[in-house]
């Protein structure tokens, strides 16, 4: 069953992180909008949709009508007008508060009185974004973990003036995903980026002390510590710009000095050796 009154579900942007929420609405029977600023760059998120639930219909965890039947559920627009009739837009744009801010006092203008909006935010107060309309009763954050397809968790943010029944729409929608849901209030870095950014910073930290490259430090910490996948590789899925920004963004709030990212990062963010998007981080990538 769909959470009360929620059939229609907006996604705005549709980089990395947006078209994997897009891709959990509309396998999860949703009928779906995602927004972005191109039609190129719409469409192709949807060729990446597309791409990852092909590769689900070729292991057989999902047919191909159910692909088919997924993909028809997804529209496309560059207009944020297109947002009248959702029941819940989930917002996923540059990770910058001006931006959010902006985007939320505009969607009010847009969407029904009763729709639910949310923000991915991983490291920004929802408070702050919530506080640029004049309902922040109905914003929730929705913070969905890089692949969001893949990873179970779903942090469900209640900023300071957030109502219970938005709460309970977005808590609704994150069961339906099939996710996991950790509700939790609006303190910096939610529950996850409190422990994960200070902790991924210490790593890079001993890269420099215990003189090991990357490729022995990520061999260390899966095979020692099991992790599913090495710092740096994780760093490099993230994006190292991504995890300065949200480092500068718990540093900023905390002022704990564990939160502040390393030089060597900020000096990969400004050379550009941005991880996996830019083909080169701490590894390579064909
Ligand atoms: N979207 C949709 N589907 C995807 C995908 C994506 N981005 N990436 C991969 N897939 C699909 C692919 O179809 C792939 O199958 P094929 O290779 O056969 O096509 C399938 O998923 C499995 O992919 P992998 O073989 O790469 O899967 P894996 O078993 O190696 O697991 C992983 C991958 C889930 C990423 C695992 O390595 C892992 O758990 N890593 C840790 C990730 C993590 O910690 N993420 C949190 C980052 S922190 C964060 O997100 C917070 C923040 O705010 C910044």
């Amino acid at each position: 069953m769909a959470p009360a009154g929620i059939k229609r579900i907006g996604v705005v942007g549709l980089g990395a992180m947006g078209a994997g929420i897009a891709q959990l609405a509309i396998e999860a029977g949703y009928e779906t909008v995602g927004r972005e600023v191109t039609a190129e760059l719409g469409n192709s998120a949807r060729d990446r949709i597309a791409h990852f639930l092909q590769r689900k219909v070729d292991k057989d965890r999902m047919t191909a009508a159910e692909r088919e039947s997924a993909l028809d559920a997804l529209s496309l627009t560059t207009e944020l007008g297109a947002f009248a009739d959702c029941d819940l837009v989930v917002e996923a744009i540059v990770e910058d508060l001006a931006p959010k801010r902006a985007l939320f006092a505009e969607l009010e203008g847009i969407v029904r009185p009763d729709a639910v909006l949310a923000t991915n935010t991983s490291a920004l107060s929802v408070t702050e974004i919530a506080a640029a309309t004049t309902r922040p009763d109905r914003v929730v954050g929705l913070h969905f973990f890089n692949p969001a397809p893949l990873m179970p968790l779903v942090e469900v943010v209640r900023a300071e003036l957030t109502s219970d029944e938005a709460v309970a729409t977005a808590l609704g929608v994150v069961e339906r995903f099939g996710k996991v849901a950790v509700p939790c209030h609006d303190t910096p870095g939610f529950v996850v980026n409190r422990v994960l950014i200070p902790l991924l910073n210490d790593c890079v930290r001993v890269l420099d002390e215990s003189r090991v490259e990357p490729q022995a430090l990520d061999a260390a910490m899966t095979s020692g510590a099991a992790w599913p996948m090495g710092p740096c590789a994780l760093l490099d899925l993230v994006g190292i710009d991504v995890h300065v920004h949200a480092s500068e963004a718990l540093y900023g709030r905390l002022r704990e000095p564990r939160m502040a990212p390393p030089p060597r990062l900020v000096a990969m963010r400004d050379a550009g050796l941005l991880g996996r998007k830019a083909g080169r981080g701490f590894y390579s990538y064909g």
